[in-house]
């Protein structure tokens, strides 16, 4: 395979140039918006297992997918999946079951979420009345998206398109937060993206990841306190610790905290799915 069409973040895109593409998810980390240095082995397989998992069992009826086939041998064996090349939306799908991140620093200010009003008097992490559809921009690389308000997805997309993607994207939450909620596990937000497949609106991307999710220990959520990722903690707790200013280039991992989210990314995939990860395919030794 010669190099990515598109690098991401975490992915590496390749353009098979029959309409599909295979996406693999690499062990690269983020904290705080900044790629680690050392690798986190085992997330990318996490990552393409969990997506394939809430694809194929728990969202397979809700509309179509992207989904062709995993990539069970060679060097992206468990890490990749091929999938149909979709015509993506220009906003990304955001639902919001908690109040956190930009979405609680905006209600600290204004009163607001995604522009719109909220009850008074809500705590940080506390749960939303309902769960909310807060789209927001796809910022080009470097930018960072842009929280916008359900109107401005109308302008964006059309009224129809947009009806149909919060329809996707809320049940979607749904199903995976009952799921998880059954499993001592919180979603406290989540960004689907969905593009037109066929002239139909399909679910594409990462599904319900830790890369694309807030997932709290139910056991650890309180509101008024910001409780700990399910996932990235030993990292962001290491960071943390160090003094770190958050601009690149991050301090390199110590070996204990790589061990230790390996585990998290692990666990995180069996708590949710039941299964063990190490019936997944891995690539070949070296
Ligand atoms: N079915 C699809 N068709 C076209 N593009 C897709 C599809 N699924 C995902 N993508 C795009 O592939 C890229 C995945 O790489 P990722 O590492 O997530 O990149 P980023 O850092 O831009 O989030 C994203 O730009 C995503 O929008
Ligand atoms: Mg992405």
């Amino acid at each position: 395979m010669s190099g990515p069409t598109y690098r991401g973040k975490v992915r590496d895109v390749y353009d098979n140039g029959d309409g599909t593409l295979t996406l693999v998810a690499s062990d690269r980390i983020s904290a705080f918006d900044v790629v680690m240095g050392e690798p986190i082995p085992d997330k990318g397989r996490v990552l393409t297992a969990m997506t394939a998992f809430w694809l194929t069992e728990v969202l397979d009826d809700l509309c179509p997918n992207h989904l062709v086939s995993m990539v069970d041998d060679g060097e992206h064996a468990g890490r990749a999946m091929v999938v149909r090349k979709a015509e993506m939306l220009p906003i990304e799908c955001i639902v919001r079951g908690y109040l956190s991140g930009s979405a609680w620093k905006e209600y600290e200010r204004d009163g607001t979420m995604h522009g719109a009003p909220l009850p008074a008097g809500l705590r940080q992490s506390e749960s939303l009345p309902e769960p909310v559809f807060t789209p927001s921009t796809k910022a080009e690389v470097g930018d960072h998206d842009e929280n916008i308000s359900f109107g401005r997805a109308v302008e964006l997309v059309g009224a129809e398109v947009a009806d149909e993607a919060r329809r996707i994207s809320l049940e979607a939450y749904r199903r995976g937060a009952d799921h998880a909620a059954a499993r001592g596990i919180l979603i406290a937000d989540t960004k689907f993206e969905l593009g037109f497949i066929d002239g139909r609106l399909a679910l594409c991307d990462e599904v319900l990841t830790p890369d694309s999710c807030r997932f709290w220990p139910a056991d650890g959520w309180s509101p008024g306190e910001v409780p700990p990722s399910l996932d990235k903690q030993p990292v962001r707790d290491f960071l943390e610790a160090t003094g770190w200013d958050k601009s690149p280039p991050p301090p390199a991992l110590p070996p204990d905290v790589v061990t230790a989210t390996t585990a998290r990314y692990r666990a995180a995939y069996e708590r949710l799915t039941g299964r063990s990860l190490d019936a997944r395919p891995a690539p070949p030794r070296p």
